[in-house]
């Protein structure tokens, strides 16, 4: 696992882009697994600009989202879909054809995860993962507990998520419950992974992942095993 310590959240985000777009100049059919929440929007500001300085190119490039909360429309503006049409998809020359993020208006999600899985498989797996982490170690949304799961699932999101969360939302009652979300193995099956973290608030979280335990109780602790991960934070984030 390697470390870059970045001066702040637009260097992290600086790195970042520029990991993805050598991905891109070297691969341009690539995968890309791709995180939202606050943490990446930075990085995808930037992969626009080099898009519409003709640097990158993503038309085709296809995407595979973490996750999405369960249930939701696509069309309301708290879904993830919807998040990465306006930060990313509109803005750049991808196909919309191409890009995936798990059916929040699944009628089954137990049959809709296990479709993810064979989709994102058969499309040759991730090349480049991008990872948020939550401030209490979660990674997608596989969520502390006393064991994680394999594959692309329902799941419930703690209190501490929910309560996380709900500054995007005019009240935290409108928080979802639940989200569908790459399992463990989604994720670590990806070729390489880029974990970004900024800010205070992520801390205790990348405490841990400095730290030798590999635990449930954090589930980016499970990074360790992968061989080829890099985390780039910034110096809050790193220090506390
Ligand atoms: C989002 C996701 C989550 C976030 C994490 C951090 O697709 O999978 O794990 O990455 O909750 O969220 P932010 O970036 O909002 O702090």
């Amino acid at each position: 696992m390697r470390f870059i310590v970045c001066e702040n959240y637009d260097e992290m985000s600086a790195r970042a882009a520029d990991i993805l777009a050598s991905q891109l100049i070297l691969k341009p059919d690539s995968i890309l697994g791709l995180a939202t929440g606050t943490t990446p929007i930075g990085t995808y500001d930037k992969l626009v600009e080099m898009n519409k300085a003709g640097k990158i190119d993503f038309s085709a490039v296809k995407t595979f989202n973490l996750d999405e909360y369960y249930p939701i429309k696509a069309d309301n503006d708290q879904s993830y879909r919807y998040f990465m049409n306006k930060y990313l998809f509109d803005r750049v020359n991808i196909d919309k054809a191409n890009t995936h993020v798990p059916n929040g208006e699944a009628a089954d999600p137990d049959v809709e995860g296990k479709a993810y899985d064979k989709m994102l498989a058969e499309a040759g797996g991730v090349d480049v993962q991008i990872l948020g982490i939550g401030r209490n170690g979660h990674i997608a949304f596989n969520e502390p507990d006393s064991y994680l799961i394999a594959g692309t699932h329902k799941t419930a999101l703690t209190e501490d998520t929910i309560e996380a969360n709900s500054r995007l939302f005019n009240d935290i009652s409108e928080v979802p419950h639940y989200a569908l979300t790459m399992g463990m193995a989604s994720i670590m099956s990806a070729k390489m992974i880029v974990l970004l973290a900024n800010g205070k608030g992520k801390h205790d979280a990348i405490a841990k992942l400095l730290d030798e335990k590999i635990t449930p109780d954090c589930p980016a602790s499970f990074l360790k095993l992968h061989p080829n991960v890099v985390i780039i934070c910034d110096k809050e984030a790193y220090e506390g």
